[in-house]
């Protein structure tokens, strides 16, 4: 392709290190659009003939017949994909293929490939996203009222509800959509037409192929064009953080589906067995997303690496941008996809999360709200007599709502027998009304919110 200065071929070790087919073979389906779109426009502006665009085009459909079919014939010799595509042009249509790459470099060229493909990875990642977040509302809502301990520092704290702390993810994986939304809104500009570096001296339209191609319009500047990897860094950012919150919850899933919390079951479908321990019952698909974050994380810092420093304009340090990149989609595809299931497939245990609610002392807060509320008594105190309470009923081995009124009384002389209807569990979820807490009619105006939201 680029022979004609070269007197020899290059060292076998060259071809090595510079080869990308075996990897950029995955952006034939981008590579194919693009110059499709760009024969059109170079027809369109009487840079090419009529007659060898429909040469061009005819010779550009059978390669994108040979992909599908996997027949396309990918071959080292020609490095990367865009070599390898025009190489097969030329062998299909003859030597007008080289008109093909009028007005055009590879650095615009692969510029666009990969912006193409990392949008569509964006696309794909958002709709999956949302499939989880219909996952979760669809399991949440039968759970709004469903009794769990809420927890801080993995001790139990105050009693919410199931729904409610599912619908913490749904907001999680909200924003997580958001960023993809957002990321993808700035990223949709063309690099094509950059050419080299300098922009070209043909009459182009960028305007139009940038408008063929689904983008809002040309990069305006063609050094910037051929150069930025900033999209890519800022989807797998997002990814990132998507992938943190999904490994959160594959944290709690393993958590809950330890016999010691049996706060759920997940079914066959989701768990492996031991090859000795015949009693196990191993959540390995949780454990293997909260692994996974690894990846995107790996591939953020790899690009960022790669990127760091580069002057204007292409290098080919660029050329490592796409592996990473891929592998890391690939992981939060699988993980996102994973973790749907899961959550389809999980049942809480009820009884167990109720009984764990109402244990370890988990309506002392509302005992002190009872002292402030009913008879004044300033927070600071109040917290200070329900430790003292908290205190005696550890000594006897019981809960708060255990206690006998006298006991309770020689703490703070008017407590009164309604005290009691604020420690248990129920009252303390009900209680906690206020925008976004854990009662039930609050938990369901959430999901009835999101619903609205996603549909
Ligand atoms: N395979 C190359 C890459 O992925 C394509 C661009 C090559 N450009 C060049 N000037 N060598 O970056």
């Amino acid at each position: 392709m680029w022979g004609g200065r070269f007197t020899s071929k290059p060292a076998e070790l060259m071809q090595a290190i510079n080869v990308s087919i075996g990897f950029d073979k995955r952006l034939a389906e981008q590579d194919l659009a693009g110059s499709k779109a760009h024969a059109a426009m170079l027809a369109k502006q009487g840079v090419i003939s009529a007659e060898d665009e429909v040469t061009i085009q005819g010779g550009l459909q059978a390669i994108s017949a040979e992909m599908a079919a996997g027949t396309f014939p990918f071959r080292d010799e020609f490095e990367d994909i865009h070599m390898n595509v025009e190489a097969r042009l030329r062998e299909l249509i003859g030597p007008v293929a080289g008109r093909l790459h009028t007005a055009r470099s590879r650095n615009d060229q692969v510029a666009l490939d990969f912006r193409l493909w990392v949008r569509e990875a964006c696309d794909r990642t958002l709709a999956q996203i949302q499939a989880l977040q219909g996952a979760l509302l669809a399991k949440a809502e039968p759970h709004a009222a469903t009794l769990m301990p809420g927890f801080t520092h993995l001790q139990p704290a105050q009693p919410v509800t199931f729904g409610h702390h599912l619908m913490a993810y749904v907001e999680m994986f909200g924003r997580d959509g958001s960023r993809f939304a957002d990321a993808r809104r700035r990223m949709n500009f063309s690099p094509l037409g950059a050419a080299a570096l300098a922009g070209s001296p043909f009459p182009i339209d960028r305007h139009a192929t940038a408008q063929a191609l689904g983008f809002d319009g040309p990069l305006a500047n063609s050094l910037d064009a051929v150069s930025t990897r900033d999209f890519a860094l800022e989807a797998l950012a997002a990814g990132s953080i998507c992938a943190i919150n999904l490994s959160r919850l594959a944290e709690e899933i393993v958590i809950w589906m330890t016999p010691q919390f049996g706060f759920i079951r997940l079914s066959d479908a989701f768990t492996t067995g031991s090859s000795i321990m015949p009693q196990k019952k191993n959540p390995d698909a949780a454990e293997l997303v909260r692994a996974k974050v690894g990846k995107l994380m790996g591939a953020f810092t790899q690009l960022a690496i790669v990127m760091k420093g580069l002057p204007l304009t292409y290098s080919k340090d660029m050329q490592e941008d796409k592996v990473g990149t891929f592998e890391a989609f690939d992981a939060l595809e699988l993980s996102l996809a994973a973790m749907a299931g899961m959550v389809a497939d999980l049942e809480p245990n009820a009884e167990r999360m109720a009984l764990a609610a109402g244990s370890g002392f988990s309506t002392a807060t509302d005992l002190a709200d009872w002292l402030v509320r009913e008879l004044g008594i300033p927070f600071r105190d109040a917290h200070h007599v329900t430790g003292a309470a908290v205190k005696m009923a550890e000594t006897r081995g019981c809960e708060l709502a255990d206690l006998p009124l006298a006991d309770l009384q020689s703490l703070e002389s008017r407590i009164t027998p309604a005290i009691f209807d604020v420690l248990t569990p129920a009252a303390s979820v009900a209680s906690r009304r206020s925008y976004g807490g854990t009662s039930p009619d609050q938990v369901r105006a959430q999901i009835a919110r999101w619903k609205d939201i996603l549909s």
